[in-house]
């Protein structure tokens, strides 16, 4: 049996703006993963389980375009490995999907490793970032790809779309709190109604990303420091430039400020919007209260994370 496992994600800073080439800041988020393990089997064909997204089937019964479907076939395909092993996928998850934290990304990188493994055809994490991103266009649209890199990766990174990867450092360790809305939102909309935004007026959201890039810039220097206080301030800011692009919720909006009455150094919507999880940073001390407020002001599920 190959079996191998890949965590959620959160961006800390930059989402959208990060489609259109400015840098975000994005950690992996170890708590919750999708894990996914691989048998030989005596009947012929690939028979996968994926309990969490109700699949039990063949892979023959699949849309070649289903992404589960579209890693086996493609991945066979590059190895050139002719005809298909019969094999059993076992996929679980405990990543909330459509929430932010990468659960279609995670899954799509821990399958590729375990078949790339299974199958004895060698890659590098440079390989299976741009192979998880050409599936991840399938998902999404326009992605920028920052999610498929903090996935395989497993690092913070600092990314800026079509340069190299960036990892940042941490000089002193922080706590955040992720609070999910339990509102379902694919991201693929809400970067389609960003793009809607751009497109009716470039100028205007140009310069909007522009001063998104400036936070996430200021943010990857104040973490770099160990200044970690001023970070509160840059998110409460970054929250701002996400409603103003549309893509949070009246639910994201209750959270962020639920988060900031409890005491947190500020908070914003992570990832995609409009439903899904937020963050806020917190002393440690005060994070299970912190978390306890949220959960109190309407919130599904809590994360407590350390940046590190
Ligand atoms: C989603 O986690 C982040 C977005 O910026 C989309 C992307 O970068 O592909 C909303």
């Amino acid at each position: 049996m190959t079996s191998a496992s890949a965590p959620g994600k959160i961006i800390l800073f930059g989402e959208h703006a990060v489609v259109y080439g400015r840098p975000a800041l994005a950690v992996p988020v170890t708590q919750v993963h999708a894990d996914v393990e691989i048998s030989d089997r005596d009947t012929s064909g690939i028979w996968i389980d994926a309990s969490d997204v109700n699949i039990h089937t063949d892979l023959n019964t699949l849309p070649s375009d289903h992404p589960i479907a579209a890693v086996i076939h493609n991945l066979f395909f590059l190895s050139r490995r002719s005809p298909f092993p019969n094999l059993e996928i076992k996929i679980s998850s405990t990543i909330p999907v459509a929430a932010g934290l990468g659960s279609g990304t995670a899954v799509t990188v821990a399958l590729t490793r375990a078949l790339a493994t299974h199958i004895d055809y060698s890659m590098t994490n440079e390989q299976i970032n741009a192979f998880a991103y050409e599936i991840e266009k399938l998902h999404h649209g326009t992605p920028s790809g920052i999610d498929n890199t903090v996935v395989t990766y497993a690092r913070p990174v600092y990314f800026v779309k079509g340069q190299p990867i960036e990892t940042f450092q941490v000089a002193q360790p922080f706590t955040i709190v992720i609070a999910d809305t339990g509102i379902r939102a694919p991201t693929k909309e809400s970067v389609g109604d960003v793009r809607k935004l751009w497109e009716a007026d470039q100028a205007k959201w140009d310069n909007v990303f522009d001063e998104v890039a400036d936070i996430s810039f200021a943010a990857r220097h104040v973490i770099r420091e160990g200044r970690i206080k001023m970070l509160g301030a840059l998110m409460d800011e970054n929250h701002m430039y996400l409603r103003e692009m549309t893509v949070s919720s009246p639910e994201l909006d209750n959270l962020v400020s639920a988060a900031r009455k409890g005491g947190a150094l500020g908070a914003k919507m992570s990832g995609g919007g409009r439903g899904g999880n937020m963050i806020a940073l917190v002393e440690e001390e005060i994070s299970s209260a912190v978390a306890e407020a949220l959960i109190s002001a309407g919130a599904t599920r809590t994360i407590i994370t350390q940046v590190s």
